[in-house]
């Protein structure tokens, strides 16, 4: 599973392929307190959506959102712990 593949086609619009967002309109993801917090709080985002944010539920498996979530804990400045996809099922 690409993590960087995943991110570049659903994310990178938005955030950025360099993490850096949008000034104001999308946040930044690279040294993203969220991001760099827990895996989990990223996974609730991408399930659940927030604000102009679509929910990514259905459109990604548990296994392509660990691998998505892994990239981004783990590109640009941040670095995290790796979540499962059975973490993501038990949400
Ligand atoms: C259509 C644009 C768009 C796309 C696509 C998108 N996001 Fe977001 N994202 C946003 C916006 C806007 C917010 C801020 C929402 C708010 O707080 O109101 C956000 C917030 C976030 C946050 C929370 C940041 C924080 O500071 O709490 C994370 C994490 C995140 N996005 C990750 C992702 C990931 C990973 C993907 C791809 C799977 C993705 N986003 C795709 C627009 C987008």
């Amino acid at each position: 599973m690409d993590g960087e593949r995943l991110f570049l086609d659903n994310c990178a619009e938005c955030h950025q392929v360099d993490g850096r967002g949008v000034a104001n309109v999308y946040p930044a993801l690279d040294g993203n307190e969220t991001v760099a917090g827990s895996g989990a709080d990223v996974a609730l985002v991408l399930i659940i959506g927030r604000g102009e944010m679509p929910s990514f539920r259905g459109a990604l498996s548990s296994a392509e959102m660990a691998a998505v979530i892994n990239y981004v804990r783990n590109a640009w400045s941040n670095r995290g712990e790796p979540i499962s996809a059975g973490e993501i099922d038990a949400l």
